[in-house]
């Protein structure tokens, strides 16, 4: 059996017609692509504005940066994530306040988030982990209710639905809410390296165009009126990210037919737990998460897995196991993070995954762990 990615870019022909258009014309830094890739995200997203960034670390520190967060502000994230926001934060100094993981949807436990705010307390981060989702609606009261700044990570989710509405935006009129996305090569839609923030508020989005290149006044005259560095996505990495938005229904097809098979193949076992997702959404998932009795089991089946060819992951690991970060190693509110840390297995998710591939993977676990 040929090897099972973990993750694999979906990228074709149209890719590298859009890619050689962009060559040919000779834009190959700043040019069209970049400002047509961004009015298109918006239409699919239902949003006002996106700005493409070179990658998803960035957007979140772009984000911040137009934020003008001031020393002991403070912003609350999930206790249980990928590592990037949380550098970007403490990169900027800015107190993090983690909150507790739910060990049913490994997602920020929303219940626990009131109790964390302080009169510092400028945002809430979400970071919507593994594919599944926040439960964004009751997170959107609470920032609205205590006036604070709305943040979503939905890398992991991004085309996911809310009913209709994708998960990023919000026409609420009373929240501030901004959210980006890594358009990395291991992500749902790909630019290879990039990212994208998704907002409604015309002059966040000015502030953050403007920061992404260098705090510009005046090109002609050199003359800059703010600080700000080189966080630009390039016109040919544009163009992929073009032909890639041309693709979003057969994504999101392949992705509902992996799931399903996943679920269906899967079911059955007792081992085994899946995410919990909520209802009346329609979930992209970027990997496909399963939860295992104990870390002997959940590393077993890795080795298995590996041992046949097919790269699964293990979960990310509860911030406070890494000592740089300077999380107290007792704290509670690490605990369920701390759970799961040993417990997760994130298995492949990608477009290319055959029927095949699929009912390989799914008889490895159920031979070796029924
Ligand atoms: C949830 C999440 N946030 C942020 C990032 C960082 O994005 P990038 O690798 O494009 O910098 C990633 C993935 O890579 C991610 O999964």
């Amino acid at each position: 059996m040929k090897k099972i990615n973990f993750a694999e870019p979906f990228t074709g022909k149209l890719e590298k017609k859009y890619l050689n258009d962009a060559l040919d014309s000779r834009w190959i830094s700043k040019g069209p692509y970049v400002e047509k890739f961004e009015n298109n995200f918006s239409k699919v997203m239902g949003c006002k504005f996106s700005v493409s960034v070179n990658n998803g670390t960035n957007a979140l520190l772009l984000i911040l940066l137009s934020l003008d967060l001031k020393k002991n502000d403070e912003i609350i994230v999930p206790s249980l994530c990928y590592i990037s926001p949380i550098h970007m934060l403490k990169m900027l100094k800015i107190k993090i306040v983690p909150v507790a993981v739910d060990i049913n949807t490994f997602q920020i436990d929303h219940h626990k988030i009131e109790k964390k705010i302080t009169k510092n307390t400028k945002a809430i981060l979400t970071i919507h982990n593994f594919g599944g989702i926040s439960n964004i609606r009751k997170i959107e009261n609470i920032a609205k209710k205590n006036n604070l700044i709305l943040i979503e990570d939905i890398s992991e989710t991004l085309l996911s639905k809310d009913k209709k509405k994708y998960v990023g935006v919000s026409n609420d009129l009373k929240l501030t809410k901004l959210s980006f996305s890594s358009l990395h090569a291991t992500k749902t839609i790909t630019t290879g390296e990039g990212g994208i923030i998704f907002l409604n508020n015309r002059i966040l989005s000015d502030k953050i165009k403007n920061i992404r290149d260098h705090g510009i006044k005046d090109p002609k005259k050199y003359l800059y009126h703010r600080l700000g560095g080189n966080f630009r996505i390039s016109n040919l990495l544009a163009a992929i990210g073009c032909a890639q938005l041309k693709r979003i229904n057969e994504i999101k097809k392949r992705k509902k037919f992996i799931i399903n098979y996943y679920i269906n193949n899967l079911t059955n076992n007792r081992n085994i737990k899946f995410q919990k997702d909520p209802k009346n959404f329609t979930l992209v998932k970027w990997g496909f998460p399963i939860i295992v009795k104990n870390l002997k089991i959940r590393n077993s089946l890795i080795n298995q897995l590996n041992k046949n060819s097919t790269i699964c992951r293990p979960s990310f690991l509860s911030l406070n196991y890494m000592q740089h970060l300077g999380f107290k190693k007792n704290d509670k509110e690490f605990k369920s993070a701390r759970y799961l840390q040993d417990r997760i297995l994130i298995l492949p998710m990608h477009i290319n995954l055959s029927s095949q591939n699929l009912s390989y993977i799914c008889n490895i676990i159920n031979n070796n762990f029924k």
